[in-house]
């Protein structure tokens, strides 16, 4: 048995840094896992493993055939495919899953949150075949899963509960007569609901048959039950639920909470630990409901008890996630501990590593979900590629938790999180500032994302007050919702200038490689020396199209906009990664992040970014004729075709023009030689980056 020697109170400092927690690598107690699986993908697969290395264990990833190339498989020390994209036919099968554990002699599953976690049959799967289920017991999950049977099991062991009716006489009279005894507004949920689905509001009883019909037919669609159940309505509530943990020795603990009120579609955007305005006192009673609650079902393992909180702080019990939650890193972050490897040690038999007066409160910490989203259109879900990915630079108070790397994909058959950022800071105000700073940092392109919109969020008056609840984005949203403002002047100088400098780099490393001495570029690119020209550039800020002429001389620029006259010079370089641009628009001087992806113009600077389209098929041709060829540009139509197999052609001559985006785009030829195919017809649809016009082999043809 383990001995547990009580131990002084963290500094947090120490505590954090990954050299001074040494792993234990014979295992104290119980089963000796040396392998698991993890049953899973993405970020939270990630996450797993880290730990998992950290200990001297060894991962085995499974993926579907879409995540062939993603991180968690690059990261595993095993990995074995086990079907195609959808989701039933590879994550959420179990047989497949067992097979692969058993071939790769894992002793121990994890399931992450999501797919099996919180499947009944699959943790009693594992136990008959002998695998270690990493989570609770298969009647936790079961109990916690029914939400009328949790309420009643609550009730029992008496943690407070909402009022309401969790009985089994579904007819509409005995339904409505407990609406009327709990009294409006009344909630009317599926006993088998979660993410909002099957939830429904009735403010009086002139509305309440409606909404139960309305709440039975999505209840009946999603879970194939339409059971519900009925609750009192709190009005303005907050999301506080609190992390705990059970071992197999009848130990519990509690980690404190987290507020997780904000939300969009029922699902939660930004997670903060502590819960804001929380007293030490309420924070008490809330851990010793939520160990109560743990201990009513024999909890073992990491577990969430969520509350549903009033204005006054009375909290309610409304369900237990028998699972590592998606949140989890803002616990890690104020109690210094590591709930991975809490999981670990307990399914390995060990009991929990602290106890309740060793854990210990500190700082502040905020998880941001970045979703490949548009917040614009109703938080659509997107998906595509992640063509340019920076983040802020990890340390010890900011984590990124991500399954993604530049160049991967978010795919359309599962979950469009991209990232969680998770930070953390000696008090709330200072957590927050962090947060947005990093946020700032976070520079994606390739799909929209929720970054603009988190920013808004984490920076409006009342989030930075901690005047959270459920409704906050709702009661909120025009001020969330800003109209979009014209791109400033300046900002279009820069971006018409980072764009030359782009292509002009482009170009000379084009000549230096090329042995042609024709080039079709010499007379635009400002490499006439002392020779004075005018170009026009069109870009566009989403509505807004702006012309401008451009005079150029050696070094600096001259731009027209709308009769404005600016006077800029600048430069490109590199940092890291990166390319910036240092500019001086009429003396003042700026540095912004560039990216330039085909015809599409960013500039990041430190507190907010901006987006251009240019018109510019010389910059297309060398940005992507240099490297593979014809290739097009972006997704478009083939408007009309220069050339046929057979013709020889010169570098620049013109082989195709294509419409993307509204505009006309001309693919030059990238080299001279012969067409040998042309591989679209005028009319035709051409994915970004396919072959438009194959040449004939080079070494081939001298044969
Ligand atoms: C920028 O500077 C030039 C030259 O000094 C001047 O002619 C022009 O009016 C200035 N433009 C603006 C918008 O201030």
């Amino acid at each position: 048995i383990l001995k547990r020697k009580k131990r002084p109170k963290l500094n947090i400092l120490l505590h954090r840094d990954s050299k001074e927690k040494i792993p234990r690598l014979a295992w104290k107690c119980g089963h000796n896992i040396g392998k698991i699986l993890i049953a899973n993908r993405g970020e939270i697969a990630c996450r797993v493993m880290r730990t998992a290395k950290k200990m001297g264990v060894k991962s085995v990833a499974v993926y579907s055939e879409a995540d062939r190339n993603s991180m968690h498989v690059a990261m595993a020390d095993e990995a074995y495919c086990i079907g195609p994209a959808p989701s039933q036919q590879s994550y959420l099968a179990m047989e497949k899953i067992m097979q692969v554990a058993k071939v790769s002699a894992a002793q121990a599953i994890h399931p992450g949150y999501g797919f099996l976690s919180e499947n009944t049959e699959f943790a009693e799967l594992c136990k008959q075949e002998g695998i270690i289920f990493i989570g609770p017991p298969s009647s936790a999950i079961r109990d916690m899963g029914i939400k009328s049977t949790s309420k009643a099991i609550m009730s029992a062991a008496g943690v407070p509960v909402v009022e309401g009716y969790h009985g089994e006489d579904q007819s509409d009279e005995c339904l409505k007569e407990h609406a009327k005894r709990i009294g409006y507004p009344v909630m009317i949920k599926a006993v088998r609901g979660g993410g909002g689905k099957g939830m429904r509001i009735a403010h009086s009883e002139k509305e309440f048959l409606d909404q139960l019909e309305s709440a039975r037919r999505e209840a009946k669609k999603s879970f194939n039950d339409d059971a519900v159940l009925i609750e009192k309505f709190v009005d303005n509530p907050r999301h506080v639920e609190v992390q705990v943990f059970g071992d197999q020795h009848g130990n519990a603990v509690y980690l404190f909470e987290r507020d997780c009120s904000v939300q969009r579609r029922h699902q939660k955007i930004i997670e903060e630990a502590p819960g804001p305005g929380i007293n030490p006192e309420v924070r008490r009673r809330l851990g010793e409901a939520a160990v109560k609650a743990a201990k009513a079902v024999n909890y073992v393992g990491a577990g969430t008890v969520e509350f549903i909180m009033d204005s006054k702080h009375n909290f309610y019990f409304m369900e237990m996630n028998t699972r590592l939650q998606v949140e989890h890193p803002v616990t890690e972050m104020i109690t210094g501990t590591d709930l991975v490897e809490w999981q670990l040690r307990v399914a390995a038999g060990e009991k929990i590593p602290l106890m309740q007066e060793d854990i210990v409160l500190q700082g502040h910490a905020f998880e941001a979900r970045i979703y490949a989203e548009d917040p614009n259109n109703n938080f659509m879900p997107g998906a595509g590629p992640l063509l340019h990915l920076t983040t802020p630079p990890p340390d010890s108070f900011t984590r990124i938790e991500t399954g993604v790397r530049q160049g991967d994909e978010v795919s359309v058959h599962y979950d469009p999180m991209i990232a969680k950022l998770v930070v953390w800071a000696e008090d709330r105000q200072a957590a927050l500032r962090k947060l947005r700073y990093s946020l700032h940092q976070y520079n994606i392109v390739g799909l929209s994302t929720n970054i603009d919109f988190l920013l808004s969020l984490s920076g409006h008056p009342q989030f930075e007050a901690g005047n959270v609840h459920t409704n906050f984005i709702p009661q909120h949203h025009d001020e969330l919702f800003p109209t979009k403002k014209a791109t400033p002047h300046e900002v279009m100088c820069q971006a018409a200038l980072g764009l030359i400098l782009k292509e002009k780099m482009l170009t000379d490393a084009f000549r230096d490689q090329s042995d042609d001495k024709f080039s079709p570029f010499a007379s635009s690119t400002g490499r006439r020396i002392n020779i004075c020209y005018t170009r026009k550039l069109s870009l566009l800020d989403g509505e807004n199209s702006k012309l401008k002429k451009l005079y150029t001389t050696n070094t600096n620029f001259w731009f027209i906009i709308q009769d404005e006259t600016f006077l800029i010079s600048g430069e490109i370089f590199n940092e890291g990664d990166s390319v910036y641009l240092r500019s001086s628009v009429n003396g003042t001087v700026c540095k912004s992040k560039l990216v330039i992806l085909d015809n599409t113009i960013y500039l990041f600077f430190p507190w907010y970014y901006f987006m251009l389209l240019a018109h510019m098929s010389l910059f297309l041709f060398l940005s992507v004729g240099m490297q593979s060829g014809a290739v097009a540009p972006m997704t478009g139509t083939v408007e009309k075709v220069f050339v046929k197999a057979g013709d020889k052609v010169k570098i620049g001559d013109p082989l195709m023009v294509m419409i993307a985006m509204k505009m006309e785009h001309t693919i030059r030829a990238p080299k001279a030689g012969v067409i040998k195919k042309v591989n679209f017809q005028e009319g035709a649809q051409a994915n970004r980056h396919a072959p438009l016009v194959e040449f004939v082999d080079e070494e081939a043809e001298s044969k």
